[in-house]
């Protein structure tokens, strides 16, 4: 399949999905949007309150600061693809629970898939450790690994920095890396590998 064609049949099978028990709260489930060919993808952790109920990812407060962000380096939020770990609320913004992260990882590995992009910023601990089981975040924020042949970089969530302001620089900082590090992941070759699962083996780009 096209990846826009694979990317609206993720969409239409997260929309009635009961793999999980977030099914049975949630409003409007939020597979992600963007460009099927964005060079960028973010991960967030899962849909608070407004992106319950509009169905769309990243538009409440967190998401005025990720459009900051991107603005900051001279991009939009329509250039890039937006998703996050889960697709639908956790009851009163809770952290995802492990089985429901697992339950939804298949949606986002397919999302990843289709998308082929050259870099993935993960946002906040929950997507990063898709990546990087049993690493501190305060460890690798801003630094870029090669994964299954693309780059990913840890970023801290941008509502935590939006709670914790000594964290807004460590934020903007690491977002001015990207589009350095956007250019240099042209170099990379697509090939996929297997994903290290021992963080002290990643290749630190
Ligand atoms: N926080 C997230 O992790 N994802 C969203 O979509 C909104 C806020
Ligand atoms: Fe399905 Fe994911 Fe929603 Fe759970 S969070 S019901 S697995 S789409």
């Amino acid at each position: 399949m096209n990846p826009e064609g694979e990317l609206e049949a993720i969409a239409a099978e997260v929309a009635v999905c009961t793999k999980c028990k977030l099914h049975h709260s949630r409003k409007h489930a939020v597979p992600g949007e963007g460009p099927a060919n964005a060079d960028l993808v973010f991960i967030g952790e899962g849909p608070g309150f407004h992106e319950n109920e509009q169905g769309r990812p990243f538009v409440g407060a967190a998401g005025r600061f990720l459009e900051e962000l991107l603005a900051s380096i001279d991009m939009s939020r329509e250039q890039v693809f937006i998703c996050n770990v889960i697709k639908c609320r956790p009851p009163g913004n809770r952290d995802p629970q492990t089985d429901e992260i697992q339950a939804c990882a298949k949606y986002l590995d397919r999302q990843v898939r289709a998308i082929n992009p050259n870099v993935i910023v993960t946002l906040g601990r929950f997507s990063m450790a898709r990546y990087f089981p049993n690493v501190r975040i305060s460890a690798i924020h801003g630094k870029a690994s090669v994964v299954m042949g693309r780059l990913v970089v840890p970023m801290y969530h941008p509502a935590a920095a939006l709670h914790q302001p000594s964290l807004r620089r460590v934020v903007e900082e690491d977002f001015a890396l990207l589009p350095e590090l956007i250019a240099r992941s042209q170099q990379i070759s697509s090939s996929e590998v297997e994903p290290p699962t021992d963080p002290e083996q990643l290749s630190l780009f």
